[in-house]
């Protein structure tokens, strides 16, 4: 299987290295437009294949298309992060343009893969791919609910003194943006007890609350926006498709009536597999994460709007 990921900054450098370490694809492929960028970061996680004992070829190009023949999978991060103080949706007028010519020139040598989208604004450009190329809405999946589920379930870890991740069952819906962003704190479950029988309300909103800053607490410290927690959430999509494992994650997609509302792309719990998006799970949400919701789905439209001239 192949895997092309364009960006090879830290997120798509992140990303090549989980699918290699856990063998998701057999081939992968880094581009990037700074000249020798790509190549460097490949030739630096190939000579990690002794030591890690992985089998994946990493290939690195300076915007040479033609490489990416026949990809199976096509993952977009180019773009400019954000920088500490700056919102996701501030990105738009830069990556828009960015995303468009990315997308149209990996269609030409790859028309059937299944596209990846995890530049930001990110439920905005999944909107654009989906606009411009007019694929059907399974191919085209936006991450960023992952990323944002796997915050808050550290969060939930963190609060009850570090209890393993993988006992905590937790998902976060809506728009992958500050203010947008849905933790589901009501059906969040650690080893099948309901949160809120282990955890004060206080408690429980302010592990909701630090989600949501999620990113912005990373970008300060930072300096820039986070790699690994999104490059390992990428992979592990990319594992779901390419293992056609059929996982519940939450992602970005276009909707079709499905929450009762159509023509936009936001993050929903979603079943993915060889075909990308095999099926949206309509979950019931109580009264207020229905208003969130709603909320959530304005904001986003109104960053949809700055696309205006571009689709
Ligand atoms: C973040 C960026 C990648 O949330 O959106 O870290």
């Amino acid at each position: 299987m192949k895997v092309t990921i364009v960006g090879a900054g830290s997120v798509g450098s992140s990303c090549a290295e989980y699918i290699a370490i856990k063998d998701i694809a057999d081939e992968i492929v880094l581009l990037d437009i700074k000249e020798g960028f790509a190549e460097g970061k490949s030739l630096d996680l190939m000579q990690t294949s002794s030591s890690l004992g992985f089998n994946a070829q990493i290939f690195g190009v300076t915007s040479d298309y033609e490489k990416t023949k026949s990809s199976d999978v096509v993952v977009i991060t180019s773009g400019i992060p954000r920088k500490p103080g700056m919102t996701r949706e501030e990105l738009i007028g830069i990556n828009a343009g960015i995303v468009d010519s990315v997308t149209e020139n990996l269609l030409i040598h790859s028309p059937d893969a299944i596209i990846i989208v995890v530049s930001n604004p990110m439920d905005t450009m999944t909107y654009l791919v989906v606009k411009k190329t007019g694929l059907p809405r399974n191919r085209v999946i936006g991450m960023g609910g992952i990323l944002d589920s796997s915050r808050f379930k550290t969060y939930i870890s963190i609060a009850l003194n570090n209890e393993p991740q993988k006992n905590i069952d937790a998902m976060v819906i809506g728009g992958h943006g500050d203010t947008t962003m849905i933790p589901l704190t009501d059906n969040a479950k650690v080893n099948d007890i309901p949160l809120s029988d282990l955890l004060s309300t206080d408690e429980i909103s302010k592990i909701s609350s630090d989600t949501m800053v999620g990113g912005a607490t990373l970008t300060k410290l930072l300096g820039t926006s986070a790699w690994y927690a999104p490059g390992a959430s990428v992979a592990f999509l990319v594992k779901s498709i390419l293992n056609d494992s059929k996982e519940l994650l939450p992602c970005s997609v276009m909707l079709n009536g499905e929450y009762n509302f159509k023509d936009l792309c936001i993050g929903v719990p979603c079943i993915i597999g060889a075909n990308g998006l095999e099926e949206i799970i309509e979950i019931k949400l109580n009264d207020i994460n229905k208003e969130r919701f709603q909320k959530s789905v304005e904001a986003v439209r109104r960053t949809n709007l700055t696309l205006k001239g571009l689709i």
